[in-house]
């Protein structure tokens, strides 16, 4: 074989190659899952786009009506239900997270019954802070934004 000829070889193989990790690369990024947040957004915490992905990801798989009454009767999908079912309602007292079970359940050891999510994956860190400031802020939610099982989620 000439030099020429595997030169060319080689050049079709690492562009088959690229052309594979493009096609994975867009194929992840159908799966259409938004990304965590990297720092505490400044201002108002805006509870469309920096609480609800995370209640939906982490808490509306178990606290939906359906579920609920499995899951502590706790349901999530919209601020009125999260204000008024759970076994000793409110979990949420606008403006302060520290008597809010929505928050003190998640600061709770994996090992303890009422962890939650009942997961290894608990939040914390900007996560967390995002949670906390959306409550001292008032938990505003408007009542037109009702949480879905996130398989019910096309868009985000
Ligand atoms: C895999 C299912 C599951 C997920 C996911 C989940 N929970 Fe729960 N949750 C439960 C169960 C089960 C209970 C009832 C536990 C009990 O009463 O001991 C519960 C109870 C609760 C309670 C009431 C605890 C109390 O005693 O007052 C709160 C608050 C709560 N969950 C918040 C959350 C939040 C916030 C998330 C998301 C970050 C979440 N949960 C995710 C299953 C889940």
């Amino acid at each position: 074989m000439n030099t020429m000829l595997r030169r060319s070889i080689t050049l079709i193989a690492v562009l088959a190659i690229v052309a594979v990790f493009i096609v994975i690369q867009t194929q992840t990024g159908e799966d259409n899952l938004p990304t965590w947040p990297t720092s505490v957004p400044a201002g108002k915490i805006d509870f469309k786009k920096n609480v609800r992905p995370l209640l939906i990801i982490n808490c509306l798989e178990c606290h939906n009506s359906e579920d609920a009454p499995a899951n502590g009767n706790l349901n999530l999908e919209t601020r009125e239900l999260a204000m008024t079912t759970g076994n000793n309602p409110p979990i949420l007292v606008p403006g302060k997270p520290d008597e809010s079970r929505l928050i003190t359940v998640l600061t709770l050891e994996g090992i303890h019954q009422k962890a939650m999510p009942p997961t290894p994956d608990k939040i914390w860190g900007v996560r967390m802070e995002i949670l906390r400031r959306w409550i001292e802020e008032g938990a505003d939610w408007p009542a037109s934004v009702r949480l879905v099982h996130p398989r019910e989620i096309k868009e985000w």
